[in-house]
């Protein structure tokens, strides 16, 4: 119902757009040319240097306070500046549009102003975002879509497609068409970011990611590195890093909606934990960890257990996370608690090998604004995650971590997060 009203809202919308800022000669003209004077530049040199190219962007936030990362994105004719919240979780990137806007959230910027160039119902990149028999678009000429994100929030609109501006590593600059959302209708969940959009870098085909490596522009690899003082870097492309350093595990064949390694075993302290079969993805739209109820219930009372008779003490009091300790004097750093807690991992299997995914204290505790030192992995069954264990930014801080969706393999590697890579003789 919403649904079917807004559409045909935009329609209207569209069409005053086109026919509003000029002749039918004119928009045409101006079509021509956002299609094809940058892009084709681009293509050209790329078809040469593309060996070496991959494209970083430098990336701001933290887990905490702040509770998210975010990635600057240039969008439209002429470009602007967007602020994009990070997510390997999802697939589509949007924008809060002005299509006009039913429901948008408080952004940084102006709402984006949609390209009339709209994708159409059948195009695949449509279709990969409607589920197999779902009542798909009201209008052919136009793709609407709805996506629901696991804290509740949610975002309605239409996809365009826009001109997107990337640097190359080298210093080429390329300007793809690409289709993003045009998102009109926002309702923001539980862990709400004052942003512009979502900068979805899933597996699936409308990510921007999968949309530049079918136009030929980048290997279909992505990868971050979230440093622990904030800040890092998020590239797409493989010439930045060494992958023979790389520690790689296969990414799961039956589970691919996300990026998942499989099932992983838990181990505490170098010890198995006993639970095994933990099917895990890797996401960072999310800050934290979570492990499933029975999973969590199992860490939280060895490290209970690990605890008794140490200085620290339960803090009820400090509801940062659901799980605090002080000590005798406020914590500055997770160096002041780091002798208390144990170095958890997670095994993979991969084949017939096992691949150690390690966290040490610095990737679960964070210290709160009290001083006291909280546990980052989180009940995910509370939160609605099931059986799903989630890797959050917390516990990916300090390394890259690689998604190579050519060779269907996850990656890992410890490196220095604070300064962007120029190249890949920085990491050899
Ligand atoms: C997003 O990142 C930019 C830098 O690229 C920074 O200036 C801005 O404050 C960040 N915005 C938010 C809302 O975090
Ligand atoms: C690309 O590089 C040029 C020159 O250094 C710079 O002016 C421009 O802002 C960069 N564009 C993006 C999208 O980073
Ligand atoms: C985790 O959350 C579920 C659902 O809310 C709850 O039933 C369970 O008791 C929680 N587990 C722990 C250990 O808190």
């Amino acid at each position: 119902m919403r649904k079917g009203e807004v559409g045909f809202v935009l329609v209207v919308v569209f069409l005053l757009l086109g026919f509003s800022s000029a002749s039918t000669d004119d928009k045409y003209q101006r079509w021509r040319k956002s299609m094809f004077s940058p892009y084709s530049t681009a293509t050209s040199s790329l078809l040469i240097n593309r060996a070496g190219s991959s494209i970083v962007f430098p990336i701001h936030g933290n887990v905490y306070p702040t509770g998210y990362y975010n990635v600057t994105l240039f969008v439209g004719q002429p470009a602007k500046p967007y602020f994009l919240d990070l997510d390997t979780g999802s697939d589509l990137t949007w924008l809060q549009c002005d299509a006009p806007c039913v429901q948008c959230t408080p952004a940084p910027h102006p709402l984006y102003r949609p390209s009339n160039d709209l994708v159409i119902c059948k195009d695949p990149i449509c279709e990969s975002l409607h589920a197999p028999g779902e009542h798909k678009c009201e209008n052919p000429e136009q793709c609407d879509y709805e996506v629901g994100y696991a804290d509740g929030g949610s975002s309605l609109g239409v996809l365009v497609k826009d001109v997107f501006a990337f640097n190359y590593t080298n210093g080429v600059r390329l300007n793809p068409r690409l289709a993003l959302g045009c998102g009109y209708d926002q309702l923001p969940g539980t862990s709400y970011h004052p942003l512009d959009g979502i900068l979805g870098l899933g597996r699936g085909k409308s990510s921007i990611l999968s949309q530049l490596h079918d136009q030929n522009l980048v290997r279909n690899v992505i990868g971050h590195c979230l440093s622990g003082r904030g800040g890092g870097f998020l590239f797409f492309g493989d010439d930045l890093y060494d992958s023979s350093r790389v520690v790689w595990t296969s990414m799961s064949s039956d589970y691919t909606k996300h990026y998942s390694p499989g099932v992983a075993e838990l181990f505490f302290g170098g010890k198995s934990s006993g639970l095994k079969n933990l099917l895990t993805i890797f996401d960072s739209g999310s800050s934290y960890t979570y492990l499933n109820s029975q999973a969590y219930q199992a860490l939280t009372s060895m490290i209970k257990k690990e605890l008794t008779g140490k200085s620290l003490k339960e803090a009820v009091d400090d509801q940062t996370l659901s799980l605090c300790w002080k000590g005798r004097r406020p914590f500055k750093s997770i160096r002041d608690v780091k002798k208390y807690f144990k170095t958890l991992a997670l095994s993979f299997i991969n084949g017939r090998t096992k691949t150690l995914y390690e966290l040490t204290p610095e990737a679960y505790l964070i210290i709160s604004s009290k001083g006291n030192v909280c546990l980052g992995i989180l009940n995910g069954t509370e939160v609605g995650l099931q059986d799903l264990n989630l890797i959050g930014d917390i516990s990916m801080q300090d390394r890259m971590v690689i998604f190579d969706n050519d060779k269907q393999m996850i990656g890992w590697i410890q490196a220095n997060c604070d300064r962007l890579p120029k190249s890949r003789t920085m990491y050899m």
